[in-house]
């Protein structure tokens, strides 16, 4: 099992079982966390399902595409650690990685 941990905007934590297969976005969406709109629904156009990813666990992450990184670009709430949800899947290598919802644009 792959568990994911959850920081949500008012701070508060939850620990998510991960289903092979699932994106990040998916994972959180399906938990009922509101807060991420994922508007586009993992299109890769909306970055509403902006989270930040804590220190040691965002090194093991794929390198991000350009669509990714633009859009990224148009948070103001942008940091070293910022991912689109929908572009990660939930690896077992992730297990007990912390992710927080970032701030709404
Ligand atoms: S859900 Fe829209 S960019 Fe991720």
């Amino acid at each position: 099992m792959t568990t994911i941990n959850v920081i949500t905007r008012s701070g508060d934590t939850r620990a998510l079982a991960a289903k092979p297969g699932q994106s990040l976005m998916e994972l959180l969406r399906d938990a009922g966390f509101d807060e991420l709109l994922a508007l586009c629904g993992g299109c890769c156009s909306c970055a509403t399902c902006h989270v930040t990813i804590d220190d040691a666990s965002v090194a093991k992450l794929p390198a991000m595409s350009d669509d990714e990184n633009d859009l990224l670009d148009s948070s103001d709430h942008r940091t070293a650690n910022s991912r689109l949800s929908c572009q990660l899947a939930v690896t077992p290598d992730l297990d007990g990685m912390t992710v927080t919802i970032a701030r709404e644009d």
